[in-house]
């Protein structure tokens, strides 16, 4: 928060100068966010942000798409306004609605300084011309059509008051924690009375532990340096090295955060409701 408002007084005092503290805030952003797993085709060494990544889920696999600055393949034709709205309403320029796989439904919660600055270091990178792999998703939940229903029934704009609190912005807002750490009801939205206490089937149909501070089921005997030493290295409390998604968000999300940052997120984490929900590891 000092961080933004410094920012802020920084661009009335100098709108000349910032361009850079800006890049480099949204170069941060985009680890804060992890914009890179699932934008990129890391499994074959693909571009940076070029897209081609598979996503997983029961309905069919989508694919990241593109989002350097390439103006036919990727997002370089897009105007800031364009860019708010994707990421604020998970609306596209051509008003069609995104599949909530792309967590818009966490990434409405950042702000709009924010978004500007992510969007004008992507702006930045070297654009790539690759075109988009179409989504291979069964009947009838390809159609775009539906998700306007989806949205007014499970989707709640943000920015959202509790992100005050910086641990917050960054698990909700950014991090967007909760996407595979919260069981999901029939509709595929998440059971926010269950915020965080794990999912049985998380993304890629893979078990998300209980990272409430449950001492039973969650994560309640971490210490706080167990925690900020996880997400900076993906070594848990029992000495293993993470594996699966939570290995890629620690590699190209919480690892990257300044140690402030990641205390700032422990200390959300440990802040929230001890909740009892036994995950079974498979
Ligand atoms: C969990 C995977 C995931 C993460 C993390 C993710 N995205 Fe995406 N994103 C997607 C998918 C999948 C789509 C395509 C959705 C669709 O077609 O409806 C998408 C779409 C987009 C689009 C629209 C592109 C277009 O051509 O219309 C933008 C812009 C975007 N993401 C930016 C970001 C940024 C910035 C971040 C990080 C803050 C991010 N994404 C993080 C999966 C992800
Ligand atoms: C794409 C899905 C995904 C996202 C996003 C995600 N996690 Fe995870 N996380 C997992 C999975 C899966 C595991 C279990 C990995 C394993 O054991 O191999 C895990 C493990 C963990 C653990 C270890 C818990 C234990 O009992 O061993 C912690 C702590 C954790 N995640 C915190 C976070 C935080 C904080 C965030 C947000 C910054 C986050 N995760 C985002 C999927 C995710």
């Amino acid at each position: 928060m000092r961080r933004f408002l410094l920012a802020t007084l920084f661009l009335i005092a100098a709108p000349g100068a910032v361009w850079a503290a800006d890049l480099a805030r949204g170069k941060y952003l985009l680890h804060a966010g992890n914009c890179i797993s699932c934008h990129t085709d890391l499994k074959n060494k693909g571009p940076l942000l070029a897209g081609g990544r598979a996503l997983k889920t029961p309905f069919g696999t989508f694919y990241g798409p593109n989002i350097t600055p390439d103006k036919e393949t990727g997002i370089g034709a897009w105007s800031d306004a364009d860019f708010i709205r994707a990421l604020r309403q998970g609306v596209s320029p051509k008003g069609e609605h995104y599949f909530p796989v792309f967590p818009y439904t966490s990434f409405t919660r950042i702000t709009d300084a924010d978004l500007l600055d992510l969007k004008a270091y992507l702006f930045s990178l070297a654009p790539v011309k690759r075109a988009n792999t179409p989504h291979d998703v069964a009947f009838p939940f390809g159609y775009r059509f539906p998700l306007f229903g989806w949205k007014l029934l499970n989707f709640r704009q943000g920015p959202d008051a509790a992100d005050a609190d910086r641990g917050s912005y960054l698990a909700n807002a950014l991090g967007h924690c909760a996407e595979c750490h919260t069981q999901r009801n029939v509709m595929g939205a998440l059971k926010r009375p269950m915020w965080m206490a794990g999912s049985q089937d998380g993304a890629e149909g893979k078990p998300a532990p209980n990272i409430t501070p449950d001492k039973e089921t969650g994560i309640g005997e971490w210490t706080v340096r167990d925690l900020t030493y996880f997400l900076e290295t993906g070594t848990t409390r029992e000495g293993d090295v993470v594996g699966g998604l939570m290995a890629e968000v620690v590699e190209h999300g919480t690892g990257h955060l300044s140690e402030a940052d990641r205390q700032a997120m422990t200390a959300y984490l440990r802040a929230l409701p001890p909740i009892a929900n036994k995950i079974k590891r498979k």
